[in-house]
């Protein structure tokens, strides 16, 4: 792995990564509402953090009580353009595997308004929730205390894909990015936002992503054929946690 590009940790399994997620998530709400007053995350969608989300809205484990549910503010990374009523959506797998389950007030759940017509107005609505919610100047940035993100097996992220028009976006907060390979709008935070997160944390699993890992991690940075190589916070952490089948052809 190459110096500043983050702290890999490696799991056995992908049940021990979701566990060590989830208190890393517990531990960071903790830290962020006693410091800060609020703890504001954005999910990933995909299948793999599906686990992490039910571990912490799980009542059999101790985590649960450990997040300040009345202070987290919930959002996303991105969204696929369907209702929120759709096993599609990022916002409703989260809602199924926990937002459901746990005491969490509705106005805390900032979900991408991604059932509207017209792709470019759900962005900007979004940017306009963030820019509320954050309480941004004109020109600023949000600040996540934690945003979870995956991997697709081609280097997608969030979705930001391979040959995207947006991989170096830096003033935008959220775009309605065009997916050729899906024919397909897709909602995306930028990577100038991921970029200002005090911690971004990738879950990462599964055998048909040891090759494309090893090359994000090893190998050099083209971020326009692995766009998750742009993301890098300036100012926060980085952590890459992944199960020992992605992590299979990494030189360690
Ligand atoms: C999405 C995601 C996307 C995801 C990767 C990995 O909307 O699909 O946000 O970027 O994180 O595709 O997905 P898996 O965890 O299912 O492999």
């Amino acid at each position: 792995m190459k110096a500043g590009s983050g702290e890999l940790r490696v799991f056995e399994s992908a049940a021990q990564m979701a566990r060590h997620a989830a208190i890393e998530f517990s531990r960071r709400a903790l830290e962020a509402v006693n410091s800060r007053g609020w703890f504001r995350v954005a999910l990933a969608g995909g299948s793999t953090p599906r686990q992490l989300y039910a571990l912490l809205a799980s009542t059999e484990d101790p985590v649960r009580d450990q997040v300040p549910w009345a202070k987290t503010q919930f959002f996303w990374g991105d969204e696929r353009l369907v209702p929120p009523s759709s096993p599609e959506s990022n916002y409703w797998m989260a809602n199924e595997a926990m937002l459901s389950k746990v005491p969490v007030p509705a106005e805390n759940i900032h979900r991408i308004p991604a059932e509207l017509p017209d792709p470019q107005v759900a962005a900007r609505r979004y940017e306009e929730e963030l820019r509320r919610v954050f309480h941004l100047d004109p020109g600023g940035k949000p600040r996540f205390d934690l945003m979870i993100l995956g991997m697709g097996a081609e280097g997608h992220t969030a979705s930001l894909f391979p040959g995207s028009e947006w991989i170096h976006e830096n003033t935008r907060l959220v775009v309605a990015a065009w997916v050729e390979k899906l024919n397909a709008f897709r909602i995306t935070l930028t990577p100038g936002v991921f970029n200002q997160a005090a911690c971004v944390m990738f879950l990462i699993s599964g055998a048909e992503k040891a090759e494309t890992l090893k090359q994000v991690l090893e190998g050099p940075t083209r971020p326009e054929l692995f766009p998750v190589q742009a993301i890098r916070p300036v100012d926060g952490s980085l952590l890459w946690l992944v199960d020992g089948a992605a992590a299979s052809k990494l030189s360690r």
